[in-house]
């Protein structure tokens, strides 16, 4: 664990300089190491950034405060994301990982918090893995997300998160030019064995093709 550049978080180098980095972001009450086995599962040997959310709810670490559930309050939201963004560019400088092969995993609150930060910061996400996300705010501005891949998995019967919400972030995406894949199941809001397979196998296409974008800019 280290409490330097803003964030108390959790780095760990991948295999090599060619690795992309994983940024990890938990759901409510999770904190930098929840996500790393999953990390390692979806994309092993990937370098992986682990924050853990600033804002405590009655003890529960989150990404940016609510009013109450699926309710947020954007002013926080906007200013929490923006130290987000800051945190990412601090940490690439600290630990020298490629920032154009650098990918969101987020689930529940951390893929609000990484969808807003694809949303206000277009171009430091290169991919996104978001795992029961819902519309974070309406963006005033469309921003230019052509050919970004975005992967959404979403429960049918989610209590927390309702499906149209999902759906209308799946458009904001899509209208913005992001390549979206989002999928559906008859399941709730915890992560099943099944996504997590689905989405390892759309990791295992969408991540070589972000270096071999790269190399083609060298
Ligand atoms: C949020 O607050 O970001 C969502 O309602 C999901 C969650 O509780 O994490």
């Amino acid at each position: 664990m280290s409490a330097d550049l803003g964030f108390v978080h959790r780095y760990l180098p991948g295999e090599d300089e060619s690795s992309p980095t994983l940024l990890l972001l938990h759901g409510t009450g999770g904190n930098e190491e929840d996500l790393i086995p999953l990390g390692q599962e979806l994309a092993p040997g990937a370098a992986f950034l682990s924050p853990r959310g600033k804002v405590s709810e009655y003890g529960a670490p989150r990404f940016f405060r609510r009013l109450a559930e699926g309710v947020f309050d954007q002013e926080d939201l906007l200013l929490r994301t923006h130290e987000l963004a800051e945190f990412v560019e601090a940490a690439s400088a600290e630990y020298g990982f490629d920032r154009s092969k650098l990918v969101a995993v987020g689930y529940s609150n951390g893929a609000n918090v990484a969808a807003s930060t694809i949303l206000l910061h277009p171009g430091l996400l290169k991919a996104a893995v978001l795992f029961r996300a819902m519309v974070p705010f309406e963006p005033d501005l469309t921003p230019d997300l052509s050919g970004m891949p975005v992967f959404l998995a979403a429960g049918r019967m989610d209590r927390m998160i309702p499906p149209d919400n999902t759906q209308r972030l799946a458009d904001i995406l899509d209208e913005a030019g992001a390549d979206v894949d989002l999928r559906w199941r008859d399941t709730g809001h915890p992560l099943t064995y099944e996504e997590v397979g689905e989405a390892k196998e759309w990791l295992s296409e969408v991540l070589p093709k972000l270096s071999s974008a790269q190399d083609r800019g060298k």
